[in-house]
């Protein structure tokens, strides 16, 4: 059985594997996405070389495991740490994922000058020579003596280096840099990719290494094709933001050791990214006074709630309707236009419409549909709701404005950034401790909710 060879073929999309090419996935129906995978002779499918030493192991009762496993530890930045679900755990495998230039070398190259207890981190650098690395680092202000750089793309002098200088966190930046000389295709592709991450992780679980890897994200939102390497991994992080806007989020998609409801976030600064303890107060700052179209939301980011504008802007159009959403689905934005037109009177179906929110932060939670019905009808009526009004509730489809979880923390943070008037659902599942200076308006649907705080039509 001398090297004998076997393809077969991956989808860069959902990451399927099937025995023949085609031009369509049969799994996810995506097209000329199945990329050729040649496996060795020994290797086997979906993870390589494992399977003989698991054999030996007995099944043990999971009363009887050792729970004392999962140590974790700070990686000195706030906000990675509270996405991280209260820090880094020990011999776990973090991706960060993002869009080039938005700021993932620089988080993990900040971590590095943060982390404490004298660990002995590897920073292995694919994209940037080591001249580059240092200038960055000068930049960031970093002074760590167990910090260690290598400028190396092939893996097995990155696992030799594991060996020879025994780091307790190592930085792979990017995975799509590296590659396995036994590998037959181009850095990037699939086959590497998939190949080197399961190398790296054979090590760091060997080794009790804690391993970040960086991953460049295609424009189809997937990490360069792989989906393969999300099932892999412990914890899926990605970094998010609008590349004009200094605004940064860290959003986990998947963490074996904590919830993947919190965001971190992050503003890209001159030396560095800064950690926004307040983003509400960072989102609304320098809003217009008296302006019409302008509504504040309020929405949960884990179990932060986040204050942030809503923007609209709605004029007659002149040939074809217009509309543009920023922020916020835009699906969502037409059936609360069009729940605007039947149910609240107002004819805004054949207006240019525009909806923005500021920041660059995305709205995907429907307890920001009254803030977007509020501020395109304010932006239609030409008045201003007022500086001093937040809005909180779900929109239905008869127009209805129906409860929404957590309300009391909302109302707390909205009164805690000094507004005074808060529109609310009506019908309330929780009840609603008062809150110190903030006017509660009650609304049972879009009507009142327009009649309550921009008069009649
Ligand atoms: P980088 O971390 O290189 O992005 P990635 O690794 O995700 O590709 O970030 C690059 C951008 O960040 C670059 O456009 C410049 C900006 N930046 C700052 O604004 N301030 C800084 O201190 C640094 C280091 C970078
Ligand atoms: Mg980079």
């Amino acid at each position: 059985m001398a090297n004998k060879q076997k393809t077969i073929y991956c989808c860069s999309e959902c990451g399927n594997e099937t025995a023949n090419w085609a031009g369509k996935c049969p799994t996810c129906g995506a097209w000329n996405t199945l990329e050729e995978l040649r496996l060795e002779a020994g290797m086997k499918r979906g993870g390589t070389g494992r399977g003989r030493a698991a054999a030996l192991q007995k099944p043990k009762k999971i009363t009887e495991l050792d729970m004392s496993a999962e140590i974790r530890f700070s990686t000195g930045i706030p906000e990675f740490d509270r996405v991280l679900g209260g820090g880094a755990v020990m011999g776990s495998l973090v991706l960060v994922g993002g869009a080039p230039g938005i700021g993932k070398s620089t988080l993990l190259l900040q971590m590095c000058g943060q982390i404490q207890d004298g660990r002995r981190i590897l920073y292995v650098t694919g994209e940037e020579s080591e001249r580059q690395l240092k200038l960055r680092s000068d930049r960031l202000g970093i002074k760590n003596d167990e910090l260690y750089v290598l400028a190396e793309t092939d893996m097995d002098s990155v696992l030799a280096s594991f060996d020879a200088l025994a780091p307790d966190t190592v930085i792979i930046d990017s995975i799509q840099t590296v590659s396995d000389a036994n590998v037959n295709s181009a850095p990037g592709s699939i086959s590497q990719v998939r190949e080197c991450t399961m190398r790296i992780m054979r090590a760091a679980k060997d080794k009790g290494l804690t391993v970040f890897v960086v991953g460049h994200i295609n424009k189809e939102g997937s990490i360069a094709g792989p989906k393969v390497l999300e099932h892999m991994v412990d914890c899926v992080l990605y970094f998010e933001g609008e590349r004009s806007t200094s605004f940064r989020i860290l959003r986990a998609a998947k963490n074996r050791f904590g919830s993947t409801n919190e965001i971190g976030v992050f503003e890209m600064a001159e030396n560095g990214l800064k950690c926004v303890e307040n983003p509400s107060e960072m989102l609304l700052s320098g809003r217009p006074e008296n302006s019409p179209g302008t509504c504040v939301a309020c929405v949960m980011e884990g179990t932060r709630p986040i204050l942030a504008e809503v923007q609209a802007l709605v004029s007659p159009a002149g040939y074809n309707a217009a509309r543009r959403c920023n922020g916020i689905d835009y699906n969502r934005a037409a059936m609360l236009l069009a729940v605007l037109e039947k149910r609240g009177g107002m004819p805004v179906g054949g207006c240019d419409s525009y909806i923005n929110v500021i920041g660059g932060l995305s709205l995907e939670e429907p307890a920001a549909d009254l803030a977007t019905i509020l501020a395109v009808a304010s932006s239609f009526l030409d008045r201003p709701l007022g500086a001093d009004l937040a809005a909180i509730g779900e929109v239905g489809l008869s127009g209805e404005i129906r409860s929404v979880g957590m309300l009391n923390q909302r109302l707390s943070e909205t009164a805690r950034l000094g507004f005074k008037r808060c529109v609310i659902p009506a019908h309330v599942r929780d009840e609603i401790r008062v809150n110190g200076g903030l006017m509660l308006i009650s609304v049972k649907n879009v009507g009142e909710a327009i009649a309550a705080v921009l008069g009649k039509k």
